[in-house]
């Protein structure tokens, strides 16, 4: 079913209220989401991005009966990841010869995914503009890295609506379609996890990007993401926001973030965060079992942070498994700008905060000299050292 956005255009995508993660499991959905695809109908009729291949049926069917296909005289792909081109397949059976406008690097992905198909594939690059009539034109904006080498963000002028796709976008079933009707904590709550958990890596392409959108000097009057709320009221929010993110965020927090075997490091863990406490009693701490804890909540806490403090203890000469599967996805999100402690207990060999140490480092955090090496669980003597450790990361 069609909802009408502006002027003449219409979001025709896909509300995921029971998506439970996305990216295979690598990423929890705590709020549903959607696949947002957007109609719009000028002299021209054009179709910008689908919604993801399960719902492909679902979506074609259900264009049909807003609109006679062969009405379309082009389709915008975005971006070639399948939660948005995945209905591609199903639609160009119906419509083969319907051109397509992408990125050079969206011929690869769609080609690279679906084969060769024959589809009459445009390649389009910044500052190209195609005209949709009644005085309007689409300018298509390259946006590399963001998330994929093939993402593209399409802006319709008259409206001034910006189709970002991915950018400015979060995991969050909004019916209402529009930010002045979301709930603007989970709102913002899901944006600041899709940023942390999706868009960090590629943090100062995306400084650059919105300057480069900013020298542009569009009016924009909307923002029309591909998952998530659309922007309506103060679109610009969202792109200020995006600016403060990228530019190596933190704010007054330290997180903890540990698994244990018998307790010994959960013992540690909560001793620094008292200790935080003692020492800042402003800064905001935050707790986490790594093993047990939701992983990319626990990364949108680390985004925020200014330090963190790792623990585990040794096992077999190495760490738990938890958390070296966690501190793979920590490296992944390329944080920057923020202080690193190590802690953990051992009962022979003692390896795990030197690991710590080296991944933590490796990942691109400045690592503090201080630590908790405990042999067996912590005596008060061992935790005579969780001050220094403490005041190395607040200072
Ligand atoms: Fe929402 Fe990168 O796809």
């Amino acid at each position: 079913m069609r909802k009408h956005i502006k002027g003449n255009v219409s979001w025709v995508g896909y509300i995921d209220w029971e998506l439970e993660s996305f990216h295979g499991d690598d990423y929890s959905i705590m709020n549903g989401s959607s696949q947002n695809a957007y109609l719009i109908e000028e002299e021209k009729t054009v179709l910008i991005d689908t919604v993801w291949t399960p719902h492909r049926e679902d979506f074609v069917e259900n264009l049909k009966k807003e609109i006679d296909l062969k009405k379309i005289d082009f389709i915008v792909a975005n971006h070639g990841e399948c939660d948005h081109s995945g209905s591609l397949v199903a639609l160009m059976e119906e419509i083969p010869g319907t051109p397509i406008y992408c990125t050079a690097n969206a011929v690869k992905s769609l080609e690279g995914q679906y084969g060769k198909r024959g589809w009459d594939l445009h390649v389009v690059k910044t500052g190209d503009r195609i005209s949709i009539g009644n005085g309007k034109e689409l300018v298509f904006i390259e946006m590399r890295m963001l998330h994929w080498p093939d993402s593209m963000a399409t802006y319709m002028t008259g409206d001034n609506i910006l189709f970002s796709n991915d950018a400015f976008g979060q995991h969050y079933a909004v019916a209402e379609l529009f930010n002045d009707k979301a709930d603007r904590c989970t709102l913002y709550k899901e944006a600041e996890k899709y940023f942390a958990n999706i868009l960090n890596p590629f943090a100062q392409v995306l400084a650059k990007k919105l300057e480069e959108i900013k020298g542009f000097g569009l009016d924009i009057d909307m923002i029309a993401p591909s998952h998530g709320a659309i922007w309506r009221e103060d679109p610009m929010q969202i792109v200020e926001k995006y600016a403060v993110w990228a530019n190596a965020y933190q704010e007054d927090q330290i997180t903890i973030a540990y698994d244990t075997m018998w307790e010994g490091t959960a013992q540690i863990a909560h001793r620094i965060a008292q200790e935080i406490h003692t020492q800042s009693p402003d800064t905001v701490v935050k707790v986490f079992n790594i093993a047990k804890a939701d992983k990319n909540e626990v990364m949108t806490e680390i985004f925020r942070s200014k330090a963190i403090a790792v623990g585990s203890p040794t096992v077999c000469n190495g760490i738990l498994s938890s958390v070296a599967g966690w501190m793979e996805f920590v490296r992944q999100l390329k944080f920057r700008n923020k202080k690193a402690a190590a802690f953990g207990c051992y009962g022979w060999s003692g390896e795990s905060v030197k690991i710590l140490q080296e991944q933590l480092s490796k990942a691109g955090f400045t690592v503090v000299e201080e630590n908790i090496k405990s042999l067996w669980n912590p005596d008060e003597e061992t935790l005579a050292a969780v001050p220094a450790l403490v005041s190395a990361l607040i200072g």
